[in-house]
């Protein structure tokens, strides 16, 4: 029995599924979830392929985002000057507090938690050459621009001013801050160090004090060793990435150049690092866009590019967590899942500002919005529809699909129009597994009924065995004994029938 049920299982699982769909209704048939991408044909009988309409189709795994946004408010005095005010950077503080800033310098602040918002007017006069980027400290935020920079107590914002050591630069390309340090990409002039506790004094990394012929930083990511060692992953648009290391101490900065031409010289548009310290760099390269990952040996001072990441769209920055690369593009971006080779999702979200990653949230701003969202994902999805109630028709597809262990492929059958009364074959399966099931038990029970009927009866001879007189019973329970008595008793049994016949004869015979 167990053996039919072994032959007959995989037989049964097999067996090719059925959906039943109605005229008028989309119906999901399934999802399948671990599939990166699909394909759906129509096949025939002998799994052929099929040019007919098909009326199942694919659909692809998509980001759905759970979130919440905050509208910049309307500017009453001037609603020309309202619309001419657009947001253009970002800051995060803790995971509840969101600072917008705006062309026009107004500062907008959300508190995600109890949707608290609020606009100050900043009163800065306004640096018509280039946009600042806000930044922050513990105590401060920052508008960092290419020529001036203000800064901005947190919890009284009227306590300002004007940072007077602030070096004016051609450009600035992105500031971060380490510490008690403001990091700059100045492209040509190098990296700028702001000590922010010391009146803001600078200090210059130019191509000098590296030790190269030219330079032109454009982004950087700064991994922090100890208290007072860093490595600096530099983009350099005239030697790839750049690796120094850097040593503050006692106000006095030392670097070390330890690494240089990592990936493509001049191609670079931005760079993030990973927590487990993996590099990404994104390229373009004759209308080319794309992604590498890279690994690095600091300590032997070798590197080796891991991954590609092909781009169908413009990449403007990078950002990324343990899960994903966030690429930011102009309106389509993408999540690429760098741990699984070529697993992306493209997603829309137009006039993108800036996106920050920040604990698996994805923050940032879009010209009249913050936004926070988790981003899910939507697996693919199989959908059916018919525009017709007259054909009642069946159809065969194949789907293959691409998962993380390679391709797979499942066939199902689709009925369009028909009543499902037909039995499926989950059904008949289930039935013939409860009639198995059923037959087992009944021949357990018989089993246990025999066994049970046998005991019973060996319990009543064994009492009636008991009830008899002493010695009887105890020859009855034990047979061996009694049998070995026995040829005596025959043998006397025999003396005495002999003797009687003796006796007899000794009666019949006459002597006399
Ligand atoms: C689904 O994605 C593939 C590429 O992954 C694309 O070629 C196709 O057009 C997409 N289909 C739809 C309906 O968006
Ligand atoms: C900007 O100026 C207005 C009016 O002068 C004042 O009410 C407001 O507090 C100032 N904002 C900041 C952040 O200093
Ligand atoms: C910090 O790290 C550097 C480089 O690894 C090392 O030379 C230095 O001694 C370390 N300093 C401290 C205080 O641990
Ligand atoms: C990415 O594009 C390059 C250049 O067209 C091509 O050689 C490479 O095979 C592509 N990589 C992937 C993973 O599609």
């Amino acid at each position: 029995m167990i053996l039919i049920i072994y032959f007959l299982l995989p037989t049964i699982s097999k067996a090719i599924q059925s959906y039943f769909v109605k005229y008028g209704e989309v119906k999901t048939l399934f999802k399948v979830m671990e599939a990166l991408e699909a394909q759906l044909i129509l096949i025939d009988d002998e799994n052929k392929l099929i040019t007919n309409s098909q009326f199942c189709f694919l659909q692809n795994r998509t980001l759905f985002a759970e979130g919440q946004t905050f509208q910049l408010p309307n500017y009453e005095l001037d609603p020309f000057f309202e619309n001419s005010d657009l947001l253009i950077d970002v800051f995060i503080q803790g995971n509840s507090e969101i600072y917008g800033l705006t062309i026009n310098n107004r500062l907008f602040h959300a508190n995600l938690k109890n949707k608290f918002t609020k606009l100050y007017d900043l009163n800065l006069t306004n640096d018509q050459n280039s946009i600042p980027q806000l930044i922050a400290s513990s105590e401060n935020l920052i508008l960092a621009s290419a020529n001036n920079a203000y800064y901005l107590d947190f919890r009284n914002l009227e306590n300002k001013g004007k940072i007077q050591n602030w070096q004016s630069r051609q450009i600035r390309y992105y500031s971060e801050i380490i510490d008690n340090y403001i990091f700059s990409a100045i492209g040509q002039d190098g990296l700028e160090i702001y000590f922010i506790n010391q009146d803001y004094l600078s200090y210059r990394l130019d191509q000098q004090s590296i030790g190269l012929l030219a330079v032109d930083f454009r982004d950087f990511s700064i991994v922090k060793i100890n208290g007072t060692n860093y490595f600096i992953y530099i983009l350099c648009k005239i030697n790839g990435v750049i690796i120094i290391e850097l040593a503050i101490q006692n106000e006095k900065i030392l670097s070390k150049l330890i690494l240089k031409n990592i990936g493509s010289k001049t191609d670079g548009i931005a760079l993030t690092m990973s927590f487990n310290e993996a590099l990404f760099v994104a390229y373009k390269t004759k209308n080319q866009y794309y992604v590498i990952q890279f690994n690095i040996e600091l300590i032997s001072k070798k590197w080796g590019s891991v991954a590609r990441f092909n781009i169908s769209h413009k990449i403007v920055d990078i950002d990324v967590n343990d899960q994903y690369i966030l690429v930011q593009g102009t309106h389509t971006h993408f999540l690429v899942y760098y741990l699984n080779k070529q697993d992306m999702i493209p997603f829309k979200l137009t006039s993108v500002q800036q996106f920050v990653l920040f604990d698996n949230y994805i923050y940032g701003t879009t010209s009249k919005n913050l936004f926070q969202f988790l981003p899910k994902i939507q697996p693919i999805q199989i959908k059916c529809f018919i525009d017709s109630d007259l054909k009642q028709i069946e159809q065969k597809y194949k789907l293959m699909y691409r998962t993380n262990q390679g391709w797979k492929q499942k066939e199902f059958k689709v009925n369009f129009n028909k009543k499902s009364f037909n039995i499926s074959n989950n059904f008949i399966f289930f039935v013939l597994l409860l009639f198995l099931i059923s037959i087992l038990f009944f021949i357990a029970y018989r089993l246990y009924q025999n066994q049970r009927e046998i005991l019973t009866e060996s319990q009543i001879l064994e009492q009636k065995i008991r009830s008899l007189p002493q010695n009887r019973a105890s020859k009855l329970l034990m047979p061996h004994t009694f049998r070995a008595v026995q040829p005596n008793a025959e043998t006397r049994l025999h003396t005495n029938d002999f003797s009687d016949e003796n006796t007899i004869v000794q009666k019949n015979k006459k002597i006399f």
